[in-house]
């Protein structure tokens, strides 16, 4: 049997974190979890400090006071285990590169021999659906095409823990659902964790076990709300549940009361 999400070890622990940049509280005693396996989703307000958690969980900021634990260890840096999705996909690629190129470069930082890289990168590239594009540059490429490649080169460090910001901001609707959905059968074939920062309130039902609530001023917890919503998800049919319109009722008053 497996071990339901809330007894399964955390993959990321913030407790009792805050951080101020100045004198102006940024974060205030944040504390929450990620099990292992899990999709949480962080909604809140522009400007609550969504970016600036999912930093401190890469390891790229540290908290002022309290803890950050990742895979069972206090965070000190960055970590290979631990990949970063950004929103801004043209500047997260090498222009210079191909497709195969930028996949290959996460393959050296790991060290992995030029001959190995070759079998690994075609199969990456087939699994977001790029096989056919591994020549392209970045600029060759649609939006979707480049977020893809993005992905595709996150997973080659083969991560434990996926953190993605905004990912799909900049996309159109329907490239948007293609890619929450192929990210979702994917992370369901690794067991990946997933912390996934969104505005979109739908796109955080629709891919989270849960969804962490942020208030402003300073960035701290809200309100997590549980995600029992069935898997696999579907488009149309999840969309549609009274389950999920009841969530995205709470959401949206959530957000509406945030922001005031
Ligand atoms: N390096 C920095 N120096 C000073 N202030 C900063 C820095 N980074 C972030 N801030 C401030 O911290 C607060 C939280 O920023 P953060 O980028 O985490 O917000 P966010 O929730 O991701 O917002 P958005 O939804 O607009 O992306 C903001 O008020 C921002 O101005
Ligand atoms: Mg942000």
């Amino acid at each position: 049997m497996t071990p339901s999400l809330a007894t399964r070890r955390p993959a990321i622990a913030f407790e009792d974190v805050s951080l101020a940049y100045g004198n102006r509280a940024v974060i205030s005693e944040l504390s929450f979890s990620v099990a292992s396996g899990e999709i949480a989703c962080v909604i809140g307000p522009s400007g609550c400090g969504k970016t600036t958690a999912l930093r401190m969980a890469a390891g790229l900021v540290r908290p002022a006071s309290g803890n950050v634990a990742v895979l069972g260890k206090s965070l000190a840096g960055p970590r290979r285990d631990v990949a970063i999705v950004f929103q801004d996909y043209g500047k997260a690629l090498l222009p210079w590169r191909t497709a195969r190129g930028n996949v290959s470069l996460a393959l050296e930082a790991i060290g992995i021999p030029a001959r190995e890289r070759a079998d690994m990168i075609d199969p990456l590239l087939a699994k977001v659906g790029l096989a056919s594009h591994a020549d392209k540059y970045p600029t060759e490429m649609s939006g979707g095409m480049q977020q893809r490649l993005q992905i595709a080169r996150c997973l080659a460090q083969k991560p434990d823990v996926i953190l993605m910001d905004e990912p799909f901001g900049a996309l159109d609707a329907m490239t948007r659902q293609g890619l929450q959905d192929e990210m979702l059968s994917i992370v369901a074939e690794t067991g990946t964790t997933v912390f996934f920062v969104t505005h979109d309130i739908e796109e955080a039902i629709y891919l989270g076990d849960k969804v962490i609530g942020l208030l402003p001023n300073p960035g701290r917890i809200g309100q997590v709300f549980d995600i029992g919503l069935p898997r696999p998800r579907n488009q149309l049919t999840t969309r549609e549940m009274p389950e999920f319109l009841a969530l995205r009722r709470a959401l949206f008053d959530f957000i509406e009361k945030a922001e005031q």
